[in-house]
């Protein structure tokens, strides 16, 4: 105990020495951890069938879960036209060269948005070097990808279908053909975008799966907590979320959804082994080697394996490397089982099958491109 309560001390300090860094590109610094002082202050020894006493008010905790003003911005209106004909995209294996892959193999909507591999398999069974990140509260990320190359759900969306390794259409044309070749979806393009002149589109596709997209959000019992329902969580998992907060998780993981607000070296304390540069590729600016953006820990018990290679198959190791790495300090085993009770109080309900149930899909025609396997 007296050693978990020196390490803490350690990390608090290591953290005040990089926090203003660590937030620096975040639009809307996140609040503070409190000073080491309220760590360092002796605990008096609880009596094993009295719960220790919270050290962190309910409003602290909840300030660091805020919303930032440049994510709330970001949030188009969706109609409910948009979001039906994203649905049908989601799912439609007809958008990959061999009709055999949609956004929904490797981003399972019954799964939490992810297939549960290190890496995904796409046309022909080809691998690409990242792991797949859920599509559940991906609409709250500041940018899309590990690396954020793609600014909004919109600019993201058009990528898998050309990119050679995931769906591997040979190019927008072979898109378009394929949509409409099927008078359904050119009649559902119609109905989403009423004013344009060519409603069939790449571009509209994109965005009716990024309206779709937004539709992904679970609630879980932190939002009652966060909604001012105290008994919301348990002890322990109280536990683990002020140590979260104290221990300085939160410098990165915040916002609605625990994460996605800024780019953060992988490392930052103790350097990482990894061979990705992350965002530096996006970049080429040396501040940004090593950088990715900090990833959504909602329903994070369910989307592993973990990391941006998928290389971290057990969440308690998640969480010790992240206090290695990314905060210079180590947890006792009842720490680390803390922290783990509170990121599984993030796991939420999924949609109801009105979001989540696979659409049925307008059927083929005469002119629809055939499957190429090559
Ligand atoms: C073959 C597997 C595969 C397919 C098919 C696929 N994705 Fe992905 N997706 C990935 C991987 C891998 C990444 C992460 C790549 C990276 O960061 O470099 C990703 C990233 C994303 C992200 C970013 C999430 C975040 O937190 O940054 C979104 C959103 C997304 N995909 C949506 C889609 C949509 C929409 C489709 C269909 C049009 C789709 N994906 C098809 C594997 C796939
Ligand atoms: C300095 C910023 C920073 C701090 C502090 C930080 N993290 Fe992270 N966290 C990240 C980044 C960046 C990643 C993505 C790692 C990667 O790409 O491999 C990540 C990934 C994770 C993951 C894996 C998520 C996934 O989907 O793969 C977990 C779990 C996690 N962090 C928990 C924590 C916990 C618990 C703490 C506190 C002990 C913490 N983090 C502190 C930046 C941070």
């Amino acid at each position: 105990m007296m050693r978990n309560r020196l390490l803490l001390g350690v990390g608090l300090v290591s953290l005040g020495a990089f926090s203003s860094s660590c937030s620096k590109e975040s639009k809307e610094s996140p609040p503070a951890a409190p000073p080491p002082a309220a760590a360092a202050a002796p605990a008096p020894a609880p009596a094993p069938e009295e719960p220790p006493k919270p050290r962190m008010s309910h409003e602290k905790l909840v300030s660091f879960f805020r919303p930032s003003a440049a994510v709330k911005a970001a949030t188009p209106e969706d109609t409910a036209a948009q979001i039906a004909l994203g649905r049908m995209l989601f799912f439609e294996n007809r958008l990959s060269k061999n009709h055999d892959i949609s956004c929904n193999s490797c981003h399972d909507l019954a799964t939490f948005g992810v297939d549960g591999k290190p890496t995904s398999e796409g046309h022909k069974g080809q691998k690409g070097t990242r792991n797949a990140p859920t599509v559940f509260h991906a609409a709250g990320h500041i940018a899309q990808f590990w690396d954020g190359r793609a600014a909004t759900l919109e600019e993201q969306a058009s990528g898998p279908m050309m990119n050679p390794v995931e769906m591997a259409m040979p190019g927008e044309k072979q898109v378009l053909a394929t949509l409409n070749s099927i008078p359904q979806y050119v009649k559902s393009f119609k109905a989403s975008f009423p004013r344009e002149k060519k409603p069939v589109s790449v571009a509209n596709a994109a965005r009716a799966i990024a309206a779709f997209e937004r539709k992904l959000i679970t609630t879980s019992r932190f939002d009652k907590f966060l909604a001012g329902d105290e008994s919301a969580l348990t002890e322990q998992e109280r536990r683990g979320l002020e140590l979260f907060a104290a221990s300085g998780c939160t410098t990165c993981h915040n916002g609605p959804a625990v994460g996605g607000t800024s780019f953060q070296k992988l490392g930052l304390i103790e350097e990482y082994p990894t061979e990705d540069k992350g965002r530096f590729e996006v970049t080429k600016n040396e501040e940004d080697l090593h950088k990715f953006r900090v990833p959504t820990l909602r329903n994070v018990e369910k989307t592993g394996p973990w990391f941006h290679d998928g290389s971290v198959k057990e969440l308690p190791q998640a969480v010790r490397l992240m206090a290695k790495h990314q905060l210079g300090m180590a947890f006792a085993d009842a720490e680390v089982d803390d922290i783990v009770a509170f990121l599984k109080s993030l796991t939420g309900a999924l949609p109801g099958p009105e979001v989540l149930a696979p659409p049925t899909l307008p059927p083929s025609t005469r002119t629809t491109p055939k499957p190429d396997p090559t």
